[in-house]
């Protein structure tokens, strides 16, 4: 640079500076402002070449035309942090606006402010009511299940055929065939048992697998709900009443319930039990008997001073009663025209 003097200093500061405004001014993202932030106030900007003069300056000028540079430089920086704010708060609104998940899209299509639980959740809390108003109280038990919880103790040996009725699904922990998910609700019968003396009034509902191909009734993942009663003197008049009892609250006037002789190695005897639709029809819907004493022994309860029934019914089937539907696929595809008619 020929000229020294302060005077010229000045000009090519305002030169800088008018160009550094209208540079910051004409970025629109936040990448462009960064590239000007290194034109104009990097290490090979105008303003680092202003600085790096000063020395060639009278001295007597020097303090004066430092105190420019200086003020040039925090001038350019305020724009550019004014522009900066501005710049990234356009960015991040726009990002924001493309992000953006429309959560009114299911409430809109009905009016309704808010979802509500799934059917078979609906169904679930509504017979943990029923079953609590009758005396019960909720259990509940692991859904990865030992072998023993799940087989043996309900007089399930190794080797007995009943396993094979199960498709259970094995875990690989601990033993080969030790861990399992639970093929039924049942096992909780035992934790009950062995966690708390007699008399013994409780519900289990929960989760249960088996290796199923899903079609209509049948689903791989499906949900159970236990009942085990343990007293003195329970007859098997007092589980077809409680059946009856809990039918009649769950479903209102004009459903009934029915006991089939069946075979369950954990209850002797056993019944399957059906329910009665107003239209005369018939659906099976779980098991039930009285409790086998080998799994009163294998739960620590004294079969000669107590007797028990349990029974155990599917939860989606039953929804599928209450509701009308007709394939039990239906509840789990999650289509919002189908859930929220319920
Ligand atoms: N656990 C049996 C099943 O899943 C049902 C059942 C429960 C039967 C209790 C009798 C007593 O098929």
């Amino acid at each position: 640079m020929g000229t020294k003097s302060v005077d010229d200093l000045q000009r090519q500061l305002q030169e800088t500076e008018a160009l550094a405004t209208s540079a910051i001014e004409g970025a629109s993202t936040t990448a462009e402002l960064a590239a000007v932030k290194q034109d104009f106030l990097g290490k090979g900007s105008a303003l680092t070449k202003i600085q790096s003069q000063l020395g060639g300056l009278d001295p007597s000028d020097r303090k004066a035309a430092g105190q420019a540079v200086n003020a040039s430089r925090s001038g350019i920086e305020a724009i550019f942090g004014r522009r900066l704010t501005t710049v990234a708060d356009e960015e991040r609104g726009v990002q924001l606006a493309a992000e953006r998940i429309d959560l009114t899209e299911v409430s809109t299509v009905n009016d309704q402010p808010s979802g509500h639980a799934h059917i078979v959740t609906q169904a679930w809390e509504e017979l943990e009511d029923v079953f609590v108003g009758m005396g019960f109280r909720v259990a509940e038990g692991p859904e990865a299940e030992t072998d023993w919880h799940n087989f043996d103790a309900l007089n399930i040996p190794p080797d007995h055929p009943a396993r094979d009725g199960f498709d259970t699904i094995y875990v690989q922990h601990g033993e080969p065939r030790s861990t399992l998910l639970r093929t039924h609700t049942s096992p909780v019968q035992i934790r009950a048992m062995l966690a708390q003396e007699p008399p013994i009034y409780i519900i289990a509902p929960g989760r249960v697998f088996r290796q199923d191909t899903a079609d209509a009734t049948h689903m791989p993942v499906f949900h159970q709900l236990e009942g085990l009663v343990i007293d003195r003197n329970i007859s098997l008049a007092d589980l077809a009443g409680t059946i009856e009892a809990f039918t009649e609250s769950y479903f209102g006037a004009g459903f009934s319930s029915r006991l089939r002789p069946n075979h369950f190695p954990f209850t002797e005897p056993s019944a399957e039990f059906d329910i009665q639709r107003p239209d005369g029809s018939w659906l099976e819907l779980g098991g039930c008997g009285m409790v086998h004493p080998n799994v009163l022994r294998a739960g620590g309860v004294d079969p000669e001073e107590w007797s028990a029934f349990a029974f155990g019914f599917g939860i989606d089937r039953l929804a599928l009663l209450k509701f009308g539907i007709d394939d039990l696929r239906e509840l789990f595809t999650n289509d919002m025209r189908f859930l929220q008619q319920f």
